[in-house]
């Protein structure tokens, strides 16, 4: 699996030259970040509130899709709010000993980032309630009737947690951010914008329809926005003048084998299952996940989302379909069945 998703172009998991290359792309403060016009709004109101009454922000929870900016906004956040961040992972949590350290840690209004915050231990969570309530950790010395609670007082601080899979977070641990914001896809022209001001950082000479070209097969993804950008420059350079106008763009996305609607070999190996293999489904996410060799996880992270809005598949609780844009798509005729199967009722819930 991992082989595949390093090879790909198009994932918006973080690959190695964007963990080194990344930092300069991001933006600083809330007029850089691109899009996301509602969220914005809001955090602005509430970051103003806070510095207003001096009080640090409420605790945040980022939602949405890979590469959508969450972690961007995490910083933005801390920067807005004039203040410093200090960034961990639900993964790397494991014991509540390593929650109270970092706690214990923080600077007096400071944020506490938590990328997929959905995997913290469950052990480590419960001490994080009374944390994000009252500023306090309550620590279980010894065993038995002998048991005692120690509470130790914390700084004020923010947790902003970040999550791909809002619906995996328990539901004491979701009703303790008093502010939640869901990420969504970016615009054609949002991206656009994204790409001509990564290109004027980087220095690559592209044309306005070059930038909407790039745009138009990014999957609403900036991440993927500022990848595509990086290797079609690379095209640019080798194959053509430098500059990358609209047909440059189109003839190295060509070449990357990424189509019109941002579509690579994996979704459409991921399309080819569901249609030539189930006869168009409905088809479960392990089997269909263990048919294109990824991770269960991967697939309902980084792939469903993007081909569900774009109306290539649907959910249905008996499992995946293909729709008929996706015969389409891929050329090949809808059986009788199909009409059936796009009876069942949209699973809204990604999870
Ligand atoms: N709104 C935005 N405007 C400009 N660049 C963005 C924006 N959102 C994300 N990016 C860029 O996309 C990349 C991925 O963003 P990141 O915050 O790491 O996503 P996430 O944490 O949601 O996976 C970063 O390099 C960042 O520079
Ligand atoms: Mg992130």
């Amino acid at each position: 699996m991992k082989d595949l998703e390093d090879e790909r172009l198009l994932t918006s998991h973080l690959l190695g030259e964007d963990r080194y290359g990344d930092n300069s792309l991001r933006p600083i403060c809330l007029s850089e970040y691109i899009g996301q016009e509602k969220v914005k709004e809001n955090i602005a109101i509430f970051v103003s509130a806070a510095l207003e009454r001096r009080e640090s922000l409420d605790h945040v929870l980022l939602s949405g899709p890979p590469g959508l900016g969450k972690t961007t906004l995490a910083a933005i956040i801390a920067h807005e709010m004039k203040t410093s961040i200090k960034k961990t992972s639900g993964p790397a949590i494991e014991r509540p000993g390593d929650l109270a350290a970092i706690l214990t840690n923080l600077e007096p209004g400071e944020v506490l980032f938590i990328d997929e915050i959905h995997r913290l231990n469950r052990s480590v969570e419960e001490i994080m309630y009374p944390a994000m309530e009252d500023y306090v950790l309550d620590i279980i010395i010894g065993k038995g009737p002998a048991a005692r609670t120690l509470r130790i007082d914390l700084e004020a601080f923010t947790l902003i947690g970040a999550t791909t899979r809002p619906g995996l977070l328990t539901s004491p641990l979701r009703d303790r951010f008093g502010i939640t914001c869901r990420l969504d896809y970016y615009t054609e022209n949002e991206l656009a914008s994204i790409i001509a001001r990564t290109a004027k950082i980087l220095g690559i000479n592209i044309t306005i329809a070059g930038a909407e070209e790039i745009a138009r097969r990014s999957r609403g993804t900036p991440r993927i926005a500022n990848r595509l950008l990086k290797r079609v420059r690379d095209y640019a350079l080798v194959k053509e003048t430098g500059i990358i106008e609209e047909d440059v763009a189109a003839r190295a996305l060509k070449l990357f084998e990424i189509d019109t609607y941002g579509l690579d070999n994996v979704d459409r190996m991921i399309l080819e299952a569901i249609i030539v293999k189930f006869n168009g489904g409905p088809v479960g996410l392990e089997t269909l996940a263990a048919c294109v060799s990824e991770e269960p996880d991967t697939l309902t992270d980084v792939y469903e989302p993007y081909l569900l809005k774009m109306g290539f598949i649907h959910k249905t609780p008996r499992g995946r379909v293909a729709t008929e844009i996706a015969y389409r798509l891929m050329n090949l005729n809808q059986p009788r069945t199909m009409e059936v199967n796009t009876l069942f009722k949209d699973v809204s819930d990604h999870s």
